[in-house]
């Protein structure tokens, strides 16, 4: 129980006892916290009903909640009631969730199965700065859900099986390093050792804007894409190879990034399923054909209202619109809404999960609020399932726009942590650190990850380096700094440990920190957002530096004291050590 509950508990039965119901009972942080750590406007809202003037219910209240070991009431005007935690209270809670394996992050009454659907990298095309908000998001939201109990699986769900492919490897072939597959002496099982991820960078682009003054061009890449998807040989064993080629690139630039994923699947997996898929459409009578396509409509009452036309010439527009969503083209080419439909009724069938998770920018809504309306219309999706979209928004560099290089071009995935890596490492090496390239990562990449979380997912937010990496202020490295501060204490410290036992306002403020560290848990899990957990673990780590800067530890004289300051120490260490994993930004020894 948490000692919010604790202190609803207690009141509950002083509330119970006067023959008053307790629903609108609740309890929350302070907002006031030199008066008091917790309160409740209880009183208020029912004084009426009960025919009382506020602050008298609020005495009567806290007269028969009585004395307690471990809070304090008080009734103030108007007729708030305000609890204090004592310190008995505080050291209760405190070496409880030293005990707890969980360190007292409340975990979920009915753990779910959830599956996350993030990265979203595609195979022969280089990741760019757009790609690294969904591994960032995506992966604290799956660690977040693991430390309060859901099970969790997470696919990468590469875009392995569209134009891409065909053009690259036409690109590839024109240009003559496929020879070994075509040709007389033509080997359908010959082993690509001519082809790298650098080679690839530059035939992609170079076919992208081939395609679009090249008609034949386009309609041959277009063949090939066909080709890929029937298993056509050469064609399908190219294919697997650059993809094995591009995955094992993708993954370790995930893991740069502390992102990892139970499934590697892509778009192919679902390729099977698309068939069936678009058969529930039309046998259900749910999909129509417009101008060449099965489409189906979306758009419930009221939001697809056509705007009578000027002219009947005048293409159909419609208020509010919810435009339907296409599950195949003319041509029989298959679409990314039909591929992410297909997706889920694999994914059903393998796994049937609570929830599905889709972390993606905000430029996507639309296609999910679509592909998610056709599969609940279609039962692919039972009524219980539920499927979320968290869109993120753009990162911008200081001038408020999206970030460009300095010529204006896309910035590469790689060229940003490089960039973090050696600002890190510069970093570092004013403070007498060289050398260590894995620190430097762990400091750069905690720099991003928390500029990034901290604030609200949706938002967009600006890239800034320097503000990022600064050791002291609201940052990854600042935390970082506190847990190695806390290493290099306890690395002087030999003996046993003590207990947590508050004698002063600093370790007061301490534990009152975690409390709200450990409450804002469930803040992020309802929102999808991690800017609350950002927020309360700096306010742990800059409670802990005034205990820091103002207490004695290690030249403690009382023995007991000393050991019992310690165990502070850990408290701290190991609650900003959690706090950090869900953020997946990784802790350092020394920095
Ligand atoms: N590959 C896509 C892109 O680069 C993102 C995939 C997101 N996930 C999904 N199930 N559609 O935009």
């Amino acid at each position: 129980m948490t000692l919010r509950e604790e202190i609803a508990k207690t009141l509950g039965k002083a509330i119970t006892k006067m023959g008053l119901g307790t629903e609108k009972l609740s309890v929350s942080f302070s907002n006031r916290p030199e008066l008091c750590d917790f309160q409740t406007s209880f009183a208020l809202m029912v004084a009426k009903e009960v025919g009382k003037k506020p602050i008298e219910l609020a005495e009567e209240i806290v007269k028969n909640a009585g004395e307690n070991k471990f809070f304090e009431f008080s009734a103030v005007i108007p007729g708030f009631i305000n609890v204090k935690v004592k310190n008995a209270g505080l050291n209760a809670y405190a070496n409880d969730v030293l005990k707890d394996k969980n360190l007292g992050i409340e975990q979920v009454k009915n753990p779910r199965l959830l599956m996350f659907d993030y990265g979203g990298a595609n195979v022969a095309k280089e990741l760019h700065v757009g790609h690294l908000r969904s591994p960032i998001v995506g992966e604290a939201i799956k660690r977040l859900h693991e430390a309060m109990g859901d099970k969790t699986i997470s696919d990468v769900h590469l875009g392995d099986y569209g134009l891409q492919m065909g053009l690259t490897i036409l690109q590839l072939k024109e240009d003559g390093y496929l020879n070994a597959f075509f040709g007389k002496n033509a080997n359908p099982n010959a082993k690509i050792t001519n082809i790298t991820l650098d080679l690839l960078n530059e035939e992609y682009p170079k076919a992208s804007k081939r395609k679009d003054v090249d008609e034949e061009f386009k309609e041959k890449a277009d063949l090939f894409t066909l080709y890929i998807q029937q298993h056509k040989e050469p064609y399908f064993g190219i294919y697997k190879q650059i993809k094995d080629l591009s995955v094992a690139e993708i993954k370790k630039n995930y893991e740069l990034l502390n992102t990892t994923f139970d499934l590697y699947l892509g778009e192919s997996d679902a390729y099977p399923y698309i068939d069936e898929t678009i058969d529930i459409f039309v046998k259900k009578g749910l999909a129509r054909e417009s101008e060449g396509a099965l489409i189906v409509d979306v758009a419930r009452e009221g939001e697809h209202i056509p705007i009578p036309k000027k002219d009947p010439s005048e293409p159909q527009r419609y208020k509010n619109p919810m435009p339907p969503a296409i599950i195949k083209k003319y041509n029989g080419g298959d679409l990314y809404a039909t591929t992410d439909i297909a997706t889920i009724l694999m994914r059903n069938r393998d796994y049937n999960p609570d929830e599905i998770v889709y972390v993606t920018d905000n430029r996507q809504s639309g296609h999910f609020e679509q592909v998610f309306r056709c599969c609940k219309l279609a039962g692919i999706s039972p009524e219980s399932q539920k499927l979320t979209h968290v869109a993120f928004g753009t990162m911008n560099g200081k001038d408020g726009k999206p970030f460009k290089t300095r010529a204006g071009g896309t910035v590469k995935y790689k060229d940003v942590l490089n960039m973090l890596i050696e600002s890190a490492e510069k970093k570092l090496s004013d403070n007498g650190i060289v050398g260590n390239k894995e620190l430097a990562r762990r400091i750069g990449v905690g720099a991003m990850k928390y500029g990034d979380l901290s604030n609200t997912v949706a938002k967009d937010y600006v890239f800034d380096m320097d503000k990022f990496l600064a050791f002291d202020g609201k940052t990854g490295p600042y935390i970082q700094y506190t847990i190695a501060r806390i290493n290099s204490i306890l690395a002087k410290f030999s003996g046993e440990i003590g207990v947590v036992d508050v004698q002063s306002e600093e370790e007061r403020n301490i534990v009152l920190a975690v409390l709200k560290l450990n409450s804002s848990y469930q803040i992020c899990y309802d929102t999808y957002s991690m800017n609350a957990l950002c927020l309360s673990a700096f306010d742990l780590a800059s409670a802990f530096s005034t205990l820091y800067n103002n207490t004695k530890i290690l030249a403690e004289k009382d023995a007991e004291r000393r050991k019992n300051l310690i165990s502070v120490c850990v408290f701290v260490k190991k609650c900003l050590e959690k706090a950090l994993w869900i953020l997946g930004i990784d802790s350092v020894e020394k920095m």
